[in-house]
């Protein structure tokens, strides 16, 4: 098998099998960067088995670019500890490569000091508590480059076959190319072609120190994300012209959670954004797999709703959505507000744009506010009931009667507005609503009231003043005003338009085809709740107008201005 047959580089060296230890470093050097007695049996235990080559765990090129306690190739103070580790690789005959990296913003504020993170930008890694780097001037570029260059330099003299300079995994290599990491508007930034200038650069030095004998290595790392756009983009002529590149720049450079399934066997694309949303089982398999075996727990929701895109039929909108899914180890209840959308490609469906926001916390706090709101409700009525039987029990002689009911009357209006507002979780409601809840026990007959305004909102405290004073307004009408006679009637009507600048309601309740009205003899609580309680709510004035055959109330505010209140009243 080929495996087994050896095999030769450009330069000479040659491996006698196919096969090469893997960089593995174990953060236990010496603090000065020599490799310990340990770290040294350690290599050579696994060198032992006969491979064809052996990595060794990289080694750092500058004393600020220390990801962990490993060995260092900085100073000629290394070389012995070098040929140590060269010798130890070579226990069955292998070839020796030595690993190089600088940590960039990565490296070890612990071993370093925070204030020696240095990146091609000043952009911090998205690992949980990473500090933000300083960006390295085009000096600091080019001493780099030279470091890994004197890196290599004492790796020829401590007799490696060969060096590898670490361009994976997010060091500071890997950063120079990451359009996330280098924001860098020089020769080192920009285009990815720019962007890989430094990766570049620092072949050449490492090469130029090794010369063309021995071997120079670049470990890079291809992102899963580029394997799955690779995958998605089969025929690149088709992907690079299509309107899948568009919609995939959009997915990657979009902070909301974003998704994509691509052709008949959707394969799968998706933003960073999204991956929050998934639970580390499912990435990074996720990316570039199939949609159907990917999803098979919620096929049944999802798969219908894809196919109802693939086949043509539009866009789904699905709002607060229960699909449970499996993160973290268990089957959650997830609510999702999503849209699946058809990308079009060539006059058909070539795949699904999906726009999701996982809405389980907004949704849990609603249902937890509605659980308050009902026990709210039920204490509410409980106390409403308290005060109406001890009323009742207070009142019991036949005289008081007149006022027991009057009382049981405004008790049952604060019920029912109270009622209209645990719908609208207490914050405002309807203004239509609030008039049509306080008219309920005197709509014996259509056609007594005429109510009409534009739609419009009041907050709780003027909804539970406007019922107060409707159902007063209502009992007065029913005994002395327009709904006493047979041919009385009721107009409410509100307007609500901008005056100087500002919004001035104006709320208007006349009677028509009543009795003649005088004004009251004495104040009672009817009239004080009308002109002092409406008007404190509403930051406005009222004015009442007695006389026949019209009997008005009307309101007045300007919404954004408490100043100035105006009361007069007619009847
Ligand atoms: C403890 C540990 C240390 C590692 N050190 C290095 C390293 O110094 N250089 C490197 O390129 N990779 C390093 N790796 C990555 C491994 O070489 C290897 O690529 C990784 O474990 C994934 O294995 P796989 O490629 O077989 O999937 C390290 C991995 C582990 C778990």
């Amino acid at each position: 098998m080929v495996v087994w047959s050896p095999f030769r580089f450009n330069s000479g060296r040659e491996m006698a099998n196919r096969f090469a230890i893997a960089p593995l470093t174990t953060d236990s050097s010496h603090e000065d960067g020599t490799a310990t007695k340990n770290e040294l049996e350690f290599v050579r235990r696994r060198a032992a088995s006969g491979f064809g080559a052996t990595i060794s765990s990289a080694a750092y090129v500058e004393q600020d670019g220390r990801s962990w306690q490993g060995i260092g190739a900085t100073h000629e103070g290394h070389l012995c500890s070098l040929q140590r580790l060269a010798e130890a690789m070579r226990t069955a005959g292998g070839l020796a490569i030595l690993q190089i990296y600088d940590g960039g913003r990565i490296a070890k504020p612990e071993l370093i000091g925070e204030q020696c993170l240095h990146a091609p930008s000043a952009v911090a890694s998205l690992r949980p508590g990473a500090k933000t780097p300083r960006a390295m001037t085009a000096n600091e570029v080019g001493s780099l480059i030279a470091s890994f260059r004197e890196a290599a330099s004492l790796a020829r003299k401590a007799g490696f076959d060969g060096v590898e300079i670490h361009g994976a995994n997010h060091y500071a290599v890997h950063q120079f190319f990451s359009p996330r990491a280098n924001h860098r508007v020089d020769n080192w930034g920009g285009t990815l072609s720019k962007r890989m200038n430094f990766p570049l650069a620092v072949a050449q030095a490492v090469r130029d120190a090794l010369g063309p004998k021995l071997i120079t290595g670049l470990a890079l790392r291809v992102p899963r994300r580029c394997a799955a756009v690779a995958e998605l983009a089969r025929a690149p002529s088709e992907f690079l012209s299509s309107v899948l590149a568009i919609t995939v720049r959009l997915v990657l450079t979009s902070r909301h959670p974003m998704f994509i399934w691509w052709g008949p066997e959707l394969i799968q694309f998706y933003n960073d954004a999204y991956r929050e949303t998934m639970g580390p089982e499912r990435h990074p398999s996720a990316l570039g797999a199939r949609g159907r075996g990917c999803w098979d727990e919620i096929w049944d929701i999802i798969g219908p709703q894809i196919d109802y895109v693939m086949a043509g039929n539009g866009a789904t909108w699905h709002e607060d959505q229960l699909v449970p899914v499996t993160r973290h180890g268990r089957r959650e209840n997830v609510w999702w507000t999503y849209s699946f959308g058809p990308i079009d490609f060539e006059g058909k469906v070539g795949g699904v744009l999906v726009v999701c926001r996982d809405v389980t916390s907004e949704h849990m706090a609603r249902e937890a506010l509605n659980l308050i709101n009902e026990e709210l409700k039920h204490r509410v009525k409980n106390t409403l009931t308290v005060l109406g039987a001890v009323a009742t029990q207070t009142f019991r002689d036949i005289s008081s009667k007149a006022d027991l009911e009057k009382y049981q009357g405004r008790l049952a209006a604060f019920g029912r507005a109270q009622d209209l507002l645990t719908a609208a979780n207490w914050a405002a409601a309807p203004l239509q609503d609030v008039i049509s809840t306080a008219l309920i026990p005197y709509r014996t007959d259509n056609g007594r009231f005429t109510v009409s305004g534009p739609p419009l909102i009041v907050k709780s405290r003027q909804a539970l003043a406007l019922s107060l004073a409707i159902h007063e307004l209502a009992t007065n009408a029913l005994k002395y005003g327009a709904l006493s006679v047979a041919g009385g009637h009721v107009s409410i009507t509100w307007t609500s338009e901008d005056q100087e600048g500002e919004p001035k309601f104006v709320f208007v309740w006349r009677e028509f085809g009543g009795p003649p009205a005088s004004e009251p003899a004495a104040v009672g609580f009817g009239s004080r709740l009308i002109s002092r309680v409406l008007q404190d709510d509403f930051g406005g004035s009222v004015e009442v107008k007695y006389g026949s055959p019209v009997r008005t109330v009307e309101r007045t505010r300007r919404a954004r201005s408490r100043s100035e209140p105006r009361v007069s009243r007619r009847r």
